[in-house]
């Protein structure tokens, strides 16, 4: 079942993915060499709960913090840690969620640290375009299939895949609502696109031929990419209105001026918000 918004729910949904936008965009100066993914969820908690909201994957089915912090060859939903400190190089991913008055915004970039080389970087660059071209196939009276569609269009001539086993979805009061939303083509989703449907876009990409996927036995969540290649996603929740789709994790407006804690200096030191 597929839940139509009304006006009073989207414009919630509105706040709530600006909240989300807001928080990365929030954390973009730290994600640099020499700091924790863990430092990373900690800021993000402490934002997300100075604007009145919730961390969405905190305890969701058991997950142990409050982001994903996704780096090189995870796929998705890595654990904030410690022990996983950001190098020249590495690509990251960051996927935020937050509950704001019961409605959820849920984004997702991917971040270059310091100097990736230019296939990497090329890499990440067709993955935000290819989120950027399933969304433009979004159109009222169309077929949802059209996104994965333009996204298989688009990212096939590169010789990269498409992870098939983890898929946008509808969002609103809970955070996975129907539809799934496929990210390849399939006729799965032969499903009419109407006006006032939220849904998350979020295409995840394996540089290499192989869109297989693995979950880790030993903490049950980290997902990473069967061949060991390097793997980026870019996420917005977007709606559905009259004439295409309303990207509502757009970075934009400020809610309230945000004070900044200064960056780490010192590469490798031990990162924790003080
Ligand atoms: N934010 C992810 C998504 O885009 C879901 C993370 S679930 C969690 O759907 F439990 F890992 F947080
Ligand atoms: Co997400
Ligand atoms: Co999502």
């Amino acid at each position: 079942m597929i839940k139509i918004k009304n006006s009073g729910e989207i414009e919630k949904m509105r706040k709530a993915g600006k909240l989300a936008a807001q928080l990365l965009d929030h954390i973009e100066p730290y994600v640099r060499e020499g700091v924790s993914t863990l430092y990373l969820n900690d800021l993000s908690a402490v934002f997300t709960k100075m604007h009145g909201a919730e961390s969405a994957p905190l305890n969701y089915r058991g997950f142990p913090k409050s982001i994903c912090t996704s780096i090189n060859n995870v796929v998705c939903h890595g654990i904030p840690s410690e022990m996983d400190v950001l190098k020249n190089g590495d690509i990251v991913n960051i996927d935020i969620t937050v509950l704001l008055d019961g409605f959820h915004g849920d984004t997702s970039r991917t971040f270059m640290v310091g100097d990736v080389d230019c296939e990497t970087r090329d890499f990440v660059e067709r993955t935000e375009k290819a989120m950027h071209r399933g969304i433009d196939a979004v159109k009222p009276g169309k077929y949802l299939y059209e996104v994965g569609k333009a996204i298989e269009k688009y990212i096939g001539k590169f010789g990269y895949s498409i992870v098939r086993d983890y898929t946008g979805h509808g969002i609103g009061q809970k955070f996975h609502e129907d539809p799934q939303v496929f990210h390849h083509f399939t006729k799965e989703n032969r499903i009419r696109l109407l006006k006032g449907m939220i849904f998350t876009v979020e295409p995840m990409i394996n540089m290499g031929s192989s869109y297989r996927v693995k979950t880790s036995r030993s903490d049950g969540w980290t997902v990473t990419t069967a061949d060991g290649s390097l793997s980026a996603q870019f996420e917005h929740t977007i709606l559905v209105t009259g004439e295409g789709a309303e990207i509502l994790t757009k970075t934009g407006s400020v809610l309230k001026p945000t004070p900044r804690l200064s960056p780490p200096r010192e590469p490798g030191a031990k990162q924790y918000p003080r």
